[in-house]
């Protein structure tokens, strides 16, 4: 089973980051560890092996980004998979026909679609709940309630759960607490700190942070539910190949200077975008203006570089999306570029729409992840993108301008806005 090494949990973040589960290669001491393009292991007898039998199993590239990641998040077995939503849907198969699972009612449209559309019809009931009010999540346990499950920050709205508090509640009720960590990263949040049993990534995003695979990992602390997913890792064989593995490998070796820069812009968006539309309209946990900024400080240490800011309307963000050009419009999330994106019409179009009109992801609702540009690059990016932006009264009759609205820079006359967004035909939701 693929344990980290003890001794890499002594070192601080940056060490584990670039060594954590890494030995100079037996061969050759290669420093960095090969790829290893193999699907099988020769053996010395019948029976008699050198710890390989079979690439589904194990594979020395995936064992060392496995122990990687463990040692990042201070847990202590990892478990790649060849995408976040392949790794969810491993977990899920801890559990069987029968079981209940409360889910926090804003999470990544994927999740949603998972539950609601596939693992239902195998007879596992999910009920959808707010996780901010830790009482919520009470009131939902039911005798077979088996798995909590939840992001923090939430995607796309940055909601916050106490994970401490539904730690509690979840070791009452004899159920596993499963934390999505992919927004905040093992360097700002580590869920194992505050009671999780299970964390996990879509490795695609912070982890990897070049937008060049697809991955998930998940890390867990119990030997024994370590063991169990390791048997669904490979009887079920959703496993990444080996040169995505080394690419995510690569990857988190600069995750912590790479966050600390998604950081730094993520908040200096966060309070160019408050200042012009009004603090209510701009989610992101590291501005004090958010609901749960007191939580947020206590069980991160940092709030990365995803924001999400109401504009009220489809056209508004229509306008937006077609004239910013550092920000890319695109799926997606947590690489070293600028993304922007519509949840309504991209990563949350599988959410029904009535759910999505009372979590408040709207047509007006746009998500940014800030890249490690220059962050001067990336406001005056914004700063274009909200040229000539209609105003919000004037699009959504009955709806209050926004304080400041009246300083979005060029004030170009109102204009169409460009086509990108309005032609969702092509829209894959991944
Ligand atoms: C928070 C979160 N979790 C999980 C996933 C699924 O990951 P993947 O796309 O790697 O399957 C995503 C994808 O966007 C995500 O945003």
């Amino acid at each position: 089973m693929t344990r980290v090494f003890d001794d890499d949990l002594a070192s601080g973040f940056g060490t584990r980051a670039i060594h954590a589960g890494q030995r100079p290669d037996p061969l050759a001491g290669a420093i960095m560890t090969p790829v290893y393009l193999t699907s099988t292991y020769v053996q010395d007898a019948l029976g008699e092996n050198k710890g390989y039998e079979y690439a589904r199993g194990k594979n020395p590239t995936r064992e060392a980004f496995e122990r990687n990641v463990a040692a990042l998040e201070l847990g202590r077995h990892g478990f790649a998979f060849a995408s976040g939503m392949a790794c969810l849907d491993s977990i899920m198969k801890l559990f069987r026909s029968g079981d209940h699972v409360i889910c926090a009612e804003n999470v990544y449209g994927g999740t949603f679609r998972l539950f609601d559309r596939v693992l239902q019809h195998f007879g596992m009931t999910f009920s959808y709940v707010d996780t901010r009010d830790a009482q919520r999540v009470a009131d939902a346990v039911r005798p077979n309630t088996r798995a909590i499950l939840l992001e923090t920050p939430s995607n796309p709205l940055m909601r916050i759960t106490d994970l401490a508090a539904v730690s509690t509640i979840a070791r009452q009720a004899g159920a596993l607490l499963i934390v999505d960590n992919t927004f905040a990263s093992p360097y700002f949040q580590r869920p194992f700190e505050h009671g999780a049993d299970v964390v996990y990534h879509s490795t695609t995003k912070y982890l990897n942070g070049h937008s060049d695979m697809i991955g998930g990992v998940a890390i867990v602390n119990d030997d024994e539910l370590a063991a169990r997913l390791q048997f669904v890792q490979n009887a079920a064989g959703a496993v990444p190949g080996p040169f995505d593995a080394w690419l995510a490998l690569r990857g988190t070796k600069t995750l912590h200077l790479r966050m600390r820069q998604h950081d730094a812009n993520g908040r200096r968006a966060a309070e160019w975008l408050a200042a012009l539309l009004g603090e209510e309209h701009v989610f992101y946990a590291g501005l004090s203006s958010h609901p749960q900024h007191d939580l947020a400080k206590r069980q991160m240490t940092g709030f990365g570089g995803m924001i999400s800011i109401e504009l009220g309307t489809r056209e508004r963000a229509a306008h937006l999306l077609g004239r910013v050009r550092v920000f890319a419009l695109a799926e997606s999330l947590g690489g070293v570029e600028s993304l922007i994106s519509h949840p309504a019409s991209m990563t949350h179009a599988s959410v029904p729409v009535e759910v999505r009109a009372r979590l408040g992801i709207t047509e007006g609702l746009v998500r940014l992840s800030c890249g490690v540009e220059e962050g001067d690059d990336l406001l005056a990016d914004l700063e274009r993108g909200f040229e000539g932006m209609p105003q919000r009264g004037a699009a959504a009759p009955g709806r209050v301008p926004a304080e400041g609205e009246g300083r979005v820079a060029g004030g170009e006359s109102p204009r169409r806005p460009t086509e990108r967004l309005d032609d969702t035909s092509a829209s894959c939701d991944p």
